[in-house]
């Protein structure tokens, strides 16, 4: 997809910016500064019968994408009414969803879809809880006449809307069709890494800790629990599922959730080549899907990558400085066509997480590897120090979830994670709880 590389595609791990004047430009206070947010819906299930409170159910949305040479997953959704369609990246390391929105736009790429076009009767009022818990840590007007945001991501890239609601279709699964309201940012000024380019999704599923996460809404309304889960296919593809229902009561390996950051990471770990200490402990990791690659802080990406030198200067690998597609490449005496080509000369590298049970993650060559059309193998876990990432903050990319599934329990407040083909959906029901 047009100016949309791996290499290109870069970290989505959100802060929001503190700000307290108004900040929308005129072009889109025309359409949306009059309306007073007091005729904004209340924010409420609409559930086709109502009798009342039910057991919360589950709910699956097919990934599209891969990690080379698209460099996202992403989900199709229907939103407004009468519902249309929209791709979302989707993103666990940041809780606002937004759309590309035509309030009118100010600055938005060319999506696969039209804008999202917003009426006035959909703005959140200040005074709704939603707009203040988008506002955590930074001043927030509770008279203000719209719920504005500004957002901005770790690769550079930002949004800046109005908070607005409206119903999305959900199947749930067993069959029945509920159409739950839900907060979202009307986003009219959009920079992206590479401007002008069009974008291969309308907008970003905020699947974060926060309040305002679109996981958080559903289960505060009671659609679903508030667990969710991702199985990302090494080939492309996988799925996504709100609720508890498709969570293996077997196999799965658990660490509890960290409460250190907002963001989910099973906290610090302990760093292994193979089965020797490469000597980092507590480093800090987070999972998120909406960085395609990993990223490693100074110190522990000096031991990854001297001890994947040091194993390959025995080798018949030759570094290669000449594949734009990512930094460090090698290739070999002729071109790779899978990393099982390679397989044999890197090592599993693995995460010790000191807290709870010591759960291990384990990540292979297929988990940090990626052969380029250019026939080389290249890593997939980079520099955090100089991609301008926060010196502690190491972060579990899409390349290093593929083909399991990770599941994020926040009732139990656990993350856990289970080697499963993402190509299948598990039997729902399996889960006892
Ligand atoms: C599906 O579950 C929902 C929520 O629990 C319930 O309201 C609905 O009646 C169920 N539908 C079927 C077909 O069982
Ligand atoms: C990672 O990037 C930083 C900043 O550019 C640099 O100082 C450091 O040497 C790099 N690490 C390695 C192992 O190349």
């Amino acid at each position: 997809m047009g100016g949309w590389t791996a290499a290109g595609k870069g970290l989505l791990i959100a802060f929001l910016l503190a700000f307290t004047a108004a900040i929308s430009p005129s072009a889109s206070a025309a359409s949306t500064k009059k309306a007073k947010g007091s005729d904004s819906p209340p924010l409420m299930l609409q559930l086709p019968i109502d009798t009342g409170r039910r057991d919360p159910s589950s709910v699956v949305f097919p990934i599209y994408g891969d990690v080379y040479p698209h460099g996202l997953y992403y989900v199709a959704m229907s939103i407004g009414d009468p519902p249309k369609p929209y791709f979302l990246d989707i993103d666990t390391g940041s809780d606002l969803t937004w759309l590309q929105c035509d309030a009118p736009c100010v600055r938005c790429s060319k999506g696969p879809h039209p804008w999202y076009r917003p009426t006035r009767n959909k703005l959140v009022p200040c005074r709704d809880p939603l707009c203040a818990a988008l506002h955590v840590g930074t001043i927030h007007d509770e008279n203000c006449d719209q719920c504005d945001y500004q957002i901005q991501y770790e690769d550079r890239g930002s949004s800046l809307g109005v908070l607005i609601s409206d119903a999305f279709n959900l199947r749930l699964i067993n069959t029945t069709v509920v159409r739950p309201v839900f907060a979202f940012g009307c986003g009219y000024d959009q920079q992206f890494a590479i401007q002008n380019a069009p974008t291969p999704t309308d907008g970003l599923l905020g699947l974060g800790t926060g309040k305002i996460s679109v996981l958080s809404q559903l289960s505060d309304q009671g659609v679903t629990k508030n667990v969710m889960g991702h199985c990302l296919g090494g080939k492309g593809g996988g799925y996504l599922f709100f609720g508890d229902d498709f969570v293996p009561t077997s196999r799965m390996t658990w660490a509890p959730m960290s409460r250190s950051r907002n963001y989910y990471s099973p906290g610090p770990a302990n760093l292994y080549w193979g089965t020797r200490s490469l000597g980092v402990n507590q480093m800090e990791v987070v999972f998120d899907t909406g960085s395609t690659f990993t990223y490693f802080g100074f110190q522990p990406y000096q031991a990854f990558l001297s001890a994947v030198k040091s194993d390959l200067s025995k080798k018949p690998l030759k570094e290669e400085f000449d594949d734009p597609t990512l930094p460090v490449c090698w290739k070999g005496p002729k071109a790779f066509k899978s990393v099982k080509d390679v397989k044999k000369y890197f090592k599993t590298l693995a995460l010790n997480f000191v807290n709870g049970n010591r759960a291990l993650l384990e990540v292979p060559p297929e988990n940090y590897l990626i052969i380029t059309k250019h026939g080389n193998a290249c890593l997939g876990i980079l520099n955090g120090t100089e991609a301008g990432l926060n010196k502690d903050l190491n972060i579990i990319g899409d390349i290093s979830m593929q083909d399991r599934m990770v599941v994020y329990d926040n009732e139990r407040q656990h993350i856990g994670w289970v080697q499963i083909g993402c190509d299948r959906l598990p039997k729902p029901g399996a889960s006892s709880r």
